[in-house]
């Protein structure tokens, strides 16, 4: 037996000003996209924006249903609006904005695992890598460069 250590570059920045512009962009358009989250349910709104390298931005935010299970994150609506409106453009980062209607949320909130295998297939495929910014509606953000930082030891077509 050998044990192996799996570890990551989390990058922690104290507020999004600290972000390089094109993050603090993203992240203003994740912000924004947040607004408009359809989630009678839960009352927790979340915005996403991506980056392609044809220089276009796309946007989603969590669409919810009264059958709980048939909505949809914030993350997978950006991440399948992408690939249908721009199917051969590389994703180079998605930010993501998490906020409460009943509290404001000051720490960024981890994607769900269903939404890092969804960005993780797009990784994948595009054979290069996209990094995660993270954010509340306050206080620090988070960066990653890839999705297999979070999400280690995942599951892919190599299997298939
Ligand atoms: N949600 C997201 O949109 N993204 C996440 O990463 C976590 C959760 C949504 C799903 C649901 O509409 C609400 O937040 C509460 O779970």
């Amino acid at each position: 037996m050998k044990k192996q250590k799996i570890s990551f570059d989390l990058m922690v920045y104290e507020t999004k000003d600290e972000l390089e512009r094109k993050d603090q962009e993203l992240m203003e358009t994740a912000v924004n996209a947040r607004k408009d989250a359809y989630s009678p349910y839960s009352k927790f709104n979340v915005g996403a924006a991506i980056l392609l390298d044809n220089g276009e931005v796309v946007i989603g935010n969590n669409q919810e249903n009264a059958c709980y299970p048939a909505g949809l994150c914030a993350e997978r609506v950006a991440m399948f609006y992408a690939s249908a409106k721009y199917p051969g453009a590389i994703i180079r980062s998605i930010a993501i904005s998490a906020t409460s209607q009943n509290y404001c949320m000051d720490k960024p909130a981890a994607p769900c695992g269903s939404c890092r295998q969804v960005i993780s297939e797009y990784e994948v495929k595009q054979e290069q890598p996209i990094a995660i910014i993270l954010m509340g509606e306050t206080g620090e953000v988070l960066k990653c460069q890839s999705i297999s930082d979070i999400l280690p030891l995942a599951f892919n077509k190599s299997y298939l």
